[in-house]
């Protein structure tokens, strides 16, 4: 055994002090003894000391990293303005509802060559404010106005308005034409994948939607062949009624005509679900809104939609409305895109992020976190929530809902996660209806005597 310990010993080694007390005892020299032992206790002393200093310094250092310790395992930092700006270059804006392209139109008669998009632009839109509010995308809204004559009046039938379908492609090649000259920033984006990839490269996913079943000239192989040119979801009505389905006007609300969605309605909600366009139900009333949401097989969306319950106009959604979204029995997926304009969301004067917050809290509180996303209406109002002036302003909604207790995940699902979800269902839904040989809806107004 102990020539067995010698051989340890060099390899090994021993604790200090029995190694010192074993060379004590052999001289038997005790006052040598007490010196070897206070030599012993200073060496731990050190020892401890250093790592004691260690460990601060370690403490110090993480504390001080801290930010990009919580970014490798995917934490927010505590200041919400920080939270917001590092969430958002993960999970960046996708924006339901944008109207340049009608500003383009009013300002610049559609002269893409006089649009500098790199400079301030008038209204609440250009590439730099784009990039510092952090979008990843949004829907340009391709917008023609509704007829005057359909606000009010029984007897109008919806027939003379083919020329707004000439409008609206104008629209839609304005939003082209401006995609491609900013291609370095945009890039048209048909499938949630699209968008993905857009925003994977940096750049701004550009997707088109059409406001209002008034610009399909009641017809819908219109609604087929805007497919065929990207668009990816037709609003129901605008603010007026047309061929398919009643409007709520805007305040105080429109007389229906349909009692919701006309026959022909029915069947461009079919055609729609099998070609893959999201039906979007802000402006329609709320017995079209019900009607749609429970015939669609599709997720569908509110573009630009409020709560009614935080500020009572017609514009904004229902409680009872709001309680059909979900995955549940009787429910249907939705997100619900959240208008800034002032007019929806609050009384004269009181607009700004908190009652903008409070709007997206309250649809939240009804329906989930999960079925309310953005769609700002940016362009298409004149006055803006104070804090929420343009497209550069989105961090601060997003830091807002960071104070009020939203997580990380629940934030990304509000500036797009749940917008994708959503675009993903429709376009299962599509691809199995064709998968199951669902026949093109050949459908016609029944006021047309042409066909
Ligand atoms: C379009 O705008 C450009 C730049 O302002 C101008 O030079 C050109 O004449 C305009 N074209 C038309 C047809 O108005
Ligand atoms: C639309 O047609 C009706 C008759 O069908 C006519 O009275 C009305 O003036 C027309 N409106 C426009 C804007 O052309
Ligand atoms: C769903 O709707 C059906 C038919 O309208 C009804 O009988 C049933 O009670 C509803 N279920 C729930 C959970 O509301
Ligand atoms: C949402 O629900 C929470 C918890 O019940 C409540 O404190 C909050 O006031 C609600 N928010 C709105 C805007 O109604
Ligand atoms: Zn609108």
């Amino acid at each position: 055994m102990a020539s067995n310990d010698d051989e340890r010993a060099p390899l090994l080694g021993e604790p200090v002090e029995q190694n010192l007390a074993r060379d004590a005892s052999l001289n038997g020299d005790a006052a040598k003894h007490d010196a070897n032992r206070w030599r012993a206790l200073r060496v731990r002393l050190i020892t401890h000391g250093a790592l004691i200093v260690l460990f601060i310094v370690a403490l110090v250092l993480v504390l001080f990293f801290w930010d990009n310790v919580g970014r490798a395992i995917g934490a927010l930092p505590k200041n919400p303005e920080r939270a917001a700006r590092r969430l958002l270059e993960s999970a960046p804006v996708i924006d339901g509802h944008i109207d340049l392209p009608i500003l383009v139109r009013s300002r610049y008669h559609n002269n893409v060559s006089a649009v500098d998009l790199n400079s301030q632009m008038p209204g609440h839109v250009d590439i730099p404010r784009l990039r510092e509010g952090k979008v990843g995308g949004f829907f340009w809204s391709t917008y023609v106005g509704c007829p005057e004559e359909s606000y009010e009046d029984d007897h109008y039938d919806f027939l003379n308005a083919t020329w707004r379908v000439r409008d609206t492609l104008e629209q839609i090649d304005v939003s082209k034409l401006l995609i491609t000259k900013y291609s370095d920033t945009f890039e048209l984006a048909l499938t949630s994948e699209d968008i993905k990839y857009t925003i994977r490269r940096g750049k701004i996913a550009s997707l088109l939607g059409v406001e209002g079943g008034h610009q399909l000239g009641n017809s819908i192989a219109v609604l087929r062949q805007y497919q065929e040119l990207g668009v990816r979801y037709v609003t129901l009505t605008h603010t007026c009624h047309n061929a398919f389905a009643d409007s709520c006007g805007l305040q105080p609300g429109i007389k229906p005509k349909w009692g919701g969605l006309s026959k022909l309605g029915y069947a461009l909600i079919r055609e729609m679900n099998r070609i893959g366009v999201l039906v979007d139900l802000s402006h329609t009333s709320d017995d079209t809104a019900r009607q749609a949401l429970k015939y669609s097989k599709a997720p569908v969306i509110w573009s630009h939609s409020s709560a009614r319950a935080v500020h009572n106009v017609p514009r904004n959604v229902p409680d009872d409305i709001l309680e059909l979204v979900g995955t549940g029995p009787n429910q249907t997926d939705a997100v619900v895109m959240v208008n800034f304009a002032p007019f929806f969301v609050a009384d004269p004067g009181e607009a700004n992020v908190q009652t903008v917050a409070d709007h997206v809290e309250h649809i939240a509180n009804v329906t989930g976190k999960a079925h309310v996303g953005l769609g700002s209406d940016f362009d298409g109002i004149g006055d803006v929530p104070e804090g929420l002036e343009d497209v550069s302003k989105y961090p601060a909604l997003i830091a807002e809902m960071y104070r009020r207790g939203w997580d990380g995940f629940e934030l990304a699902g509000l500036t797009g996660r749940n917008l994708l979800r959503v675009m993903e269902g429709a376009e299962r839904v599509s691809k199995d209806l064709q998968r199951a040989g669902a026949e093109p809806a050949y459908d016609v107004y029944d006021q047309r005597e042409d066909l």
